[in-house]
């Protein structure tokens, strides 16, 4: 098989996160809570869950502000701050009641994406609903939750799903 280039897997990845999503915006519709959005970044996932979930409470996590201007989330919509403290704060104010969450935390070094992984694993079984759906661009292992297979239009292992138990 040809190698696959730092392009091709940024597609497989950006293609697999919209599959993801697209896939867990139907699963969520009859279920009540919040919705997170980890990582702002440069506000693209934002903008796409806030189109496609207008009614649902998004909250959003990032250590800075550093996206589109028209991204920008409303100030009580952000939990700003190192993903450490910011998480479980919002595990004292929504505990167990988060519907979906996107996490999109990863970066381009291994020993930052190994770190964040475990952190995530640990904080993030605290915050999503039983049954609630965790779509990640990094794996995770959580006692709590089921991982599942990706929907169709993503190609396994370059995006991650799970629901909570
Ligand atoms: C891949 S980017 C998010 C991309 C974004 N979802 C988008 O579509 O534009 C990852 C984000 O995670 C944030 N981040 C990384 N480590 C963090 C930490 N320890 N606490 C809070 N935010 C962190 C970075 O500031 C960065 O904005």
């Amino acid at each position: 098989m040809t190698k696959l280039t730092r392009l091709d897997k940024l597609r497989l990845r950006l293609e697999a996160q919209n599959a993801c999503l697209g896939w867990a915006f139907g699963q969520i519709e009859n279920m009540d809570g919040p919705v997170f959005e980890l990582g702002l970044g440069h506000g693209r996932t934002y903008d796409h869950l806030r189109t496609y979930l207008p009614d649902r409470d998004i909250f959003v996590f990032d250590r800075e502000i550093d996206c589109y201007e028209d991204c920008t989330p409303p100030d009580d919509r952000m939990f700003l701050g190192n993903i450490d403290e910011t998480l479980q704060s919002a595990s004292k104010r929504f505990p167990r009641k988060a519907a979906l969450v996107h996490s999109d935390m990863g970066s381009y070094t291994e020993a930052h994406n190994a770190a964040m992984s475990a952190k995530l694993s640990r904080l993030l079984p605290e915050v999503v609903a039983p049954g609630g759906l965790i779509v990640s661009d990094l794996p995770l292992a959580m006692d709590d939750a089921e991982t599942l297979p990706l929907p169709p239009g993503a190609l396994e292992g370059r995006y991650f799903l799970y629901r909570a138990l």
